[in-house]
């Protein structure tokens, strides 16, 4: 996969002086089916997430609260992407490698994916990544 394939979606937003609402279904916002969702939250000052990529999981990931960068890496190139609004997301394809950091104070990531968590699902190795990019 290229980094091309990594996008920035604009979900709905309603707009209400009595609070701001946003709201995706899958396919219909996403390219996938939304089978598990995750978050990360109270993540300290300087912490970095991710380091990983996966062979068969696409995600979505938001800035719920605050703000964090995501680095993406395809192999040739990298590009790094700053998240910090709650109506729109970065849609992430299998075999991307993705490290997140620049978390800021009370931030917290909304991760959605579209297959159950498998520990075989990983890359967590860079190296073993790459190599398998080349074999492919
Ligand atoms: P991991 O995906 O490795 O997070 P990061 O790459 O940001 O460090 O997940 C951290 C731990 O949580 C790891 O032991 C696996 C576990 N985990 C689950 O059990 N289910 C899940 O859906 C996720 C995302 C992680």
């Amino acid at each position: 996969m290229s980094l091309e394939t990594c996008k920035l979606i604009d979900l709905p937003k309603i707009s209400d002086p009595r609070g701001n609402l946003t709201f995706l279904e899958g396919t219909r916002h996403i390219p996938f089916e939304i089978k598990r969702v995750f978050y990360l939250y109270d993540v300290p000052g300087g912490a970095e997430r991710g380091g990983h990529a996966l062979i068969n999981c696409h995600q979505f990931l938001i800035a719920m609260s605050g703000s964090f960068d995501v680095i993406l890496y395809d192999g040739k190139e990298n590009k790094r992407v700053h998240l910090n609004r709650s109506y729109h997301g970065l849609y992430i394809p299998p075999m991307i490698w993705r490290e997140m950091d620049n978390f800021s104070s009370g931030s917290v990531c909304l991760a959605l994916a579209s297959e159950s968590y498998s520990e075989q699902d990983y890359f967590r190795e860079y190296g073993t990544f790459l190599k398998a990019l080349g074999a492919s």
